[in-house]
């Protein structure tokens, strides 16, 4: 979604926010725009709709926009289309503030009202041109930006993630916070701002995440920062621990490619030094739970939004059967506008990749509202997610760049069936289970690997269907979330329509879609039920659709019902997931490339949704 990229220091602007937008192209844009305030004191304005190539064709020559401060960022649309105007950054009436803003001002049709009764002449259909042009308005009459920016930020409802600059106060950077992220990056005589750590990392580890309600005013040589009522805040300096590759493509055709093939390392990042190998159980001190309260849990919910709901689903499969504690599973975006019943002893859980996602932290807020405990399994160290829960657990999957959600999934259920354990050992499940289920779960990442080295052989089923307009995937238990991720993967980035099933199900309606150009996809791993997927699968072909079975090495009756048959090493329930979803994810990115469209970035979606 919407990504901010600010600069103040000693170097040119302009090349350092632009390299830095690029890097936040991963979380999905449809138009950029930067302002730059050049030494010779003008502001210089450039929007573009498309990609962040066409706003650097549309560029004059450097020393035409060399100066030490400026603003980028990179919009996806919500009020106006994705057009050249409607890009950020926003100025207002007399062109000398520019503002970037990520997030949504909930009454800028009231504010507009009233800055239009005062003569103001707006441009966009954006609710950001409101904030720029209420900035620019109270600046009539006062001189310090900061000061400006709080009382404007003061009289908006809604959430934001901004950095104004103006061309009156020439040596400021301005930046706060409402509900969006915002970073500021703190370097060598120079400093950054953004919505996403990954846009400045190249240039600082050293950075403080700021606050809800909080505003930064970065100058030449310092910055400051004071809360909504103008009090000082004494932040802390973070360094974040950072490895280049993770935002590197290194030698292969996309991110999403990279990060399927990272999957026996981030599987194995995930639970590397949390297996309790003598005690047969596993520890996750993030949780900041004695035994004693862990004992106590009677009930999980556990919220959650796309491909982290699919994990969740997982996960209530893994716990229940684990550790006999009832799991109810929730998307986020239901879950905060329900008045949900929190029964005491529950947990609520809340998994994301990006620790930022709008719904979920709604949601989240909403549980600690009602004075749950709530926990979090998030990817992004330091995301707003892992800050306001009360404990959590990061999956350590590294950067995901990809749209389409991979390795983080992996990392995920990795988690959940770390949790299970956790939770079972304190229950039921004897020291015997324990220790064969950590044996099991150390030889995932090898598995995952075997399966990868077929990738040759997936691209060639990928051709098989390529062309198709629909697919179904069918799965049972654990895997009928597996057929969901499968669906969503493949819709995701080929386009293609695709749904998820529980197997025994398609009976009851989808089973009038089968007919001889529909691809099939099922999961079908040998197990205790095994033999009423193989029944399935008889209903299938008994009306010619396409069968592509993922299945266990060593099964020799499948191929005689299935067009193909992608095979994955044998494990226990439990764990199956973690491989029968690796042949899928790979699938969907075959069959998107073949297609040739843009894996990275499919169209209209967003690595990070920041809006409701
Ligand atoms: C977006 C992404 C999905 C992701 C979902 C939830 O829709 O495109 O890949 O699964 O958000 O994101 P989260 O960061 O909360 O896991």
């Amino acid at each position: 979604m919407c990504g901010i990229v600010g600069y103040l220091g000693k170097r040119n602007a302009a090349p350092i926010i632009i390299e830095g937008i690029k890097r936040l192209e991963y979380r999905g844009y449809d138009s950029s725009g930067i302002a730059i305030l050049t030494k010779n004191g003008e502001m210089k304005l450039h929007k573009e709709a498309g990609k962040i190539i066409e706003l650097e064709r549309s560029l004059p020559a450097p020393s035409d926009i060399a100066g030490k401060l400026g603003i980028a960022h990179t919009r996806w649309a919500t009020h106006g289309g994705p057009t050249a105007i409607n890009a950020h950054p926003h100025t207002c009436c007399e062109n000398h503030i520019a503002l970037v803003h990520n997030g949504i001002i909930e009454n800028y049709l009231n504010l507009k009202k009233k800055l239009l009764e005062k003569g103001h002449v707006f441009k966009s259909d954006t609710d950001t041109e409101v904030l720029a042009h209420l900035i620019g308005h109270l600046a009539k009459d006062k001189y310090d930006l900061s000061e400006i920016v709080r009382e404007a930020l003061n009289l908006v409802e809604g959430t934001f993630g901004i950095a104004v600059i103006d061309k009156n106060d020439p040596n400021k950077l301005v930046a706060a916070r409402r509900g969006s992220p915002l970073i500021l990056g703190i370097g060598d005589n120079e400093y950054f701002v953004t919505s996403d750590v990954n846009a400045i990392i190249i240039h600082t580890n050293k950075v403080i995440y700021l606050q809800d309600n909080e505003i930064v005013t970065i100058t030449p040589d310092n910055f400051e920062i004071t809360t909504m009522d103008n009090e000082i805040v004494d932040a802390k300096i973070s360094e974040i621990d950072w490895d280049v590759s993770s935002i590197e493509k290194g030698d292969y055709e996309h991110f999403m490619l990279k990060e399927i093939f990272e999957q026996p390392t981030s599987v194995y990042n995930a639970f590397r030094g949390r297996l309790n190998k003598k005690l047969s159980t596993v520890r996750l001190g993030g949780l900041g739970m004695t035994g004693e309260e862990i004992r106590r849990i009677k009930r999980l919910q556990i919220i959650a939004c796309g491909t982290s709901w699919h994990s969740a689903l997982i996960g209530k499969h893994i716990i229940e059967n684990l550790a006999r504690i009832q799991v109810e599973v929730e998307y986020a975006s239901e879950y905060r506008y329900r008045n949900p019943i929190i029964p005491a002893d529950t947990i609520v859980l809340f998994i994301s990749q990006s620790g930022e996602t709008a719904d979920t932290l709604a949601a989240m807020r909403e549980a600690k509202a009602k004075g749950a405990r709530v926990l979090g399994i998030t990817n992004v160290i330091g995301s707003t997610i892992a800050r306001e829960s009360d404990g959590g657990v990061y999956i350590h999957a590294g950067t995901e760049i990809g749209v389409a959600s991979t390795k983080a999934f992996t990392s995920q259920v990795t988690i959940l069936t770390l949790l299970g354990v956790l939770l079972g050992r304190m229950k039921d499940l004897s020291p015997t289970f324990g220790a064969s289920f950590i044996k099991e779960l150390e030889k995932i990442p090898e598995k995952i690997q075997r399966i990868l080295d077929d990738n040759d052989k997936i691209l060639e089923i990928a051709k098989t269907i390529k062309d198709s307009s629909n697919a179904l995937y069918l799965g049972r238990g654990a895997n009928y979330p597996v057929a969901l991720e499968g669906a969503l993967k493949l819709k995701e980035i080929s386009y293609i329509h695709a749904e998820g099933y529980p197997a025994a199900e398609m009976k009851h309606g989808p089973i009038a879609l089968i007919d001889e150009n529909m691809p099939v996809i099922v999961i079908a791993p040998e197990d205790a039920i095994y033999d009423k997927i193989i029944s399935n699968l008889q209903e299938v072909k008994a009306r010619q659709g396409r069968i592509i079975s993922i299945a266990t090495e060593g099964d020799d009756k499948i191929s005689d019902i299935s067009e193909n048959v992608i095979f994955v090493p044998k494990t226990i329930h439990s764990l199956q997931p973690l491989l029968t979803v690796i042949p899928l994810q790979l699938l969907a990115y075959h069959v998107a490339n073949l297609r040739g469209l843009d894996v990275d970035q499919p169209r209209n979606l967003a690595k990070s949704v920041t809006v409701e």
